[in-house]
């Protein structure tokens, strides 16, 4: 060994010795510490409200407030920003009597000054290492500006489009959720916490929000322990394991007992089985919420309940502050049981440096210099490109994309066309933030010789058809429409859960009275969630799903329909034909009727007014160049559980661009002791091909990756046959293997 090799083979042997040195100390200082609170002190640290931004109903009184900071009565803030307000309000809490600092909680969720794609959107690009990038940009901005914490990454598996906060997480599967969890936690955290490049992160809303009745928010959750376990959960545990240092209950009721109540759910699996270390922050209000809910009888009630089942911070529900004092002297909560909950947020305030200086993230000059940095929108354009996903590029042969620069005349038409903040999104940090290149913009810049017109036909909304006519003059005149469609920014996010996910207003009208003119039409698709558009699926020549792809929009988009950038992105979730459809999931079970001929669906598991099919299946994506897949290979037929097999094939670039291939890796569990999904994703890849290039490309399969919890909730892999497939979506497999699991001798 070198005296190098030496070296760092000595450091990365003492670093968890010395990571545990540091647990010890920071133990021992917050032990210190509460050995001087009062109870009142304490429950303090458990109390968390908001500046004067709101994000929810709220009854507090700002005055009475920075009153209560004084007197050592808040922990934590949320909604307060900028080095000048966290330095104020810091200043506050330095003045009670054991000067200890305030946490600065935020909702960063894609973004701070510099708005990155919805969370939805840049999972479409299924790279991680742009998701991680796009996290740590946040971060940084964020940390720049006093916040030493985001409420994010939403790590909650959605498969319903009626509720809008599909718009903030990663779609519909539990493996790619997985991954993605892990990159945001990594992303915002940094190598370690207390950097002021990098934030707390929170995994949340613990758990199964996503699947709330009927697609409305806030609504109640029934499912399995099966489900929770195999498809809610494993994004949560996958964010615990990348270190994520905070969790956040949810508004939901979990099989009758709300979330934030959750023995099962926060102390059951959470604290006691993950053993988390971190703590839990209660949603906003979510303590008072168990009132209404039915579960407690009243404020005081919904304190005792909500702290005994492990959550520790109330975010402005006032429940600890009035009443956990009292509740602990009358014995209803045990002092242990508030000393925990204590211990783990005053870990986090030693962790992150604050008892050093409590003003470390709020420094100026950094703030100034970082926030005009102008990397980060070079990073939110390669995300927001990564992350546009080709739906369909014209019929066989004729492809309308990407469009010529040579001399032609191109038509930019519709209520987005030249839309900036519903560029943005929903969940986008208040005040000064980036400047927005809109689509229209952005075509202009991009278009070399060809001649760009303008016709916006109506509101943002469209809510009228005035302008339709001048619309169609426009697109009369022009050898190409591109028309850009969808939804404003402000029908998805928290509390836009819709039963229409059609297009509103006239939009629809507005397509057909175009494609009336006879031009060839690209549409250019913004929203939050997948949407219905069967007409425009059908009748376009071209469809760009470009989500909400933040402040480099419009360039991303010109990037795209120039050929600057070939489309690489891929589905997160199931695009439905109708509403009636949802629930609907490329994971879904078999049923012993199942549809083999859509042509012959008596007495199947069917409708009898739509095809099972989703109009585009989670992982379709297309591409400007076409990928051959070829010559499969599985290293063997059957595998013990101890070993592993390498399944391998060919991947060729066999169109006229270099492009980037998701390459997809599906199994089936054909018999199992319960039911096993049709598919399910297990592995994926992003290789980038120069034309007539080629490549061999692997994935290894081991027991874990057979594996699946069992009816006693057991993880584990059972002996049989399963089916594996690659390919380029979930509907589009191109290669099929076999392999045999054997028994454990
Ligand atoms: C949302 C959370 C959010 C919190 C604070 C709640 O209404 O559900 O996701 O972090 O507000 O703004």
């Amino acid at each position: 060994m070198t005296m190098k090799k030496t070296t760092l083979a000595l450091a990365a042997a003492l670093l968890p010795l010395l990571a545990h040195a540091q647990d010890a100390q920071i133990e021992s200082k917050v032990a210190a510490l509460m050995k001087q609170m009062t109870v009142a002190e304490k429950v303090g640290q458990l109390h968390q409200i908001s500046g004067r931004l709101v994000t929810g109903p709220t009854s507090s009184d700002y005055a009475a407030t920075l009153a209560d900071i004084r007197l050592g009565k808040v922990g934590s803030m949320l909604n307060v920003k900028g080095v000048a307000d966290t330095r104020a309000i810091q200043a506050l809490a330095l003045q009670s009597r054991l000067h200890i600092p305030l946490l600065f909680g935020q909702d960063v969720i894609h973004g701070y000054r510099t708005v990155f794609p919805v969370p939805l959107g840049e999972s479409a690009s299924w790279d991680m290492e742009a998701i991680e990038q796009s996290a740590h940009i946040a971060a940084r901005e964020a940390a720049a500006a006093g916040i030493h914490w985001t409420f994010a990454p939403m790590v909650d598996v959605a498969r319903d489009p009626r509720w809008g906060r599909v718009m903030e997480g990663a779609g519909e599967d539990a493996f790619l959720g997985s991954a993605i969890a892990r990159a945001r936690v990594h992303g915002f955290q940094g190598k370690q916490l207390g950097a002021t490049d990098s934030v707390m992160a929170t995994a949340k809303h613990f758990a199964a929000y996503g699947a709330a009745v009927a697609g409305r928010d806030y609504n109640a959750v029934d499912m399995s322990n099966q489900q929770l376990f195999e498809v809610y959960l494993p994004p949560f545990k996958a964010a615990l394991d990348a270190g994520a240092a905070t969790f956040m209950n949810s508004f939901n009721t979990l099989n009758g007992i709300p979330a934030t109540a959750n023995v099962f759910l926060q102390r059951d699996i959470l604290k006691n089985s993950w053993n988390f270390k971190g703590f839990v922050v209660s949603d906003w209000g979510s303590v008072r919420e168990m009132v209404p809910h039915g579960y407690a009888s009243d404020l005081a009630d919904a304190s005792v309940k909500a702290i005994n089942a492990g959550s520790d911070m109330d975010m402005e529900s006032y429940a600890h502050i009035k009443h956990l004092e009292d509740a602990v002297k009358s014995g209803k909560v045990n002092m242990k049981t508030l000393d925990d909950a204590v211990r783990r947020i005053l870990y986090k305030k030693f962790e992150l440096g604050l008892f050093d200086d409590p003003y470390r993230y709020s420094v100026a000059s950094r703030e100034k210099a970082v926030l005009a940095d102008p990397s980060h929108r070079a990073a939110a354009l390669d995300v927001a490109q990564k992350s546009l996903v080709l739906l369909k590029n014209g019929a066989a042969g004729a492809k309308p994309l990407p469009l010529s620069r040579a001399a032609q005349k191109i038509a930019v038409i519709g209520p987005l066309a030249d839309a900036r903040r519903d560029l943005e999104g929903g969940w986008v940090v208040e005040g000064d933030r980036a400047p927005v290149v809109s689509i229209l913009e952005g075509i202009r810049s991009h278009a070399g010789k060809a001649e760009v017109s303008y016709a916006p036909a109506c509101d943002n909304h469209c809510s009228g058809t005035e302008g339709f006519a001048e619309a169609v003059a426009t697109a009369s005149k022009a050898d190409v429409v591109v028309l850009a469609v969808g939804e404003t920014w402000d029908l998805s996010g928290e509390a836009k859960s819709r039963t229409d996910i059609t297009l509103p207003g006239h939009q629809e009208q507005l397509f057909a009275a175009l494609k009336a003119t006879g031009k060839p039409i690209v549409v250019v698709m913004l929203a939050g969630r997948p949407l219905v558009f069967n007409t425009i699926a059908e009748q376009a020549d071209a469809i760009v799903y470009a989500w909400f792809p933040g402040s480099e929009g419009g360039n991303a988009v010109a990037n795209v329909l120039f050929g600057d950038y070939n489309p690489s992105a891929k589905l997160p979730i199931t695009f439905p034909r109708s509403v009636g459809q949802i629930p609907l999931s490329y994971a879904q079970y078999n049923t012993g009727r199942p549809v083999t001929d859509e042509k012959n669906v008596v007495y199947k598991s069917a409708y009898i007014d739509s095809v099972n099919t989703p109009r585009y299946a989670f992982g379709h994506g297309l591409s400007y160049t076409d990928f051959k897949y070829s010559g499969l290979t599985i290293s063997g037929k059957e595998m013990s559980p101890s070993q592993q097999v390498t399944l391998s094939f060919d991947l060729a670039n066999t169109g006229k661009a270099e492009g980037t291939e998701i390459v997809q890796l599906y199994l089936r569990d054909m018999v199992a002791s319960v039911v096993r999904p049709v598919k399910e994703l297990k592995g994926f890849q992003k290789i980038h091909l120069q034309v007539g290039e080629q490549r061999r490309v692997s994935f290894t399969i081991d027991r874990e990756l057979l594996s699946f919890f069992n009816s006693q909730l057991v993880w584990g892999a059972e002996a049989g046959d399963f089916k594996l497939m690659v390919g380029s979506a979930s509907d589009d497999s191109r290669l099929e293997g076999a392999l045999k699991l054997l028994p454990p001798k």
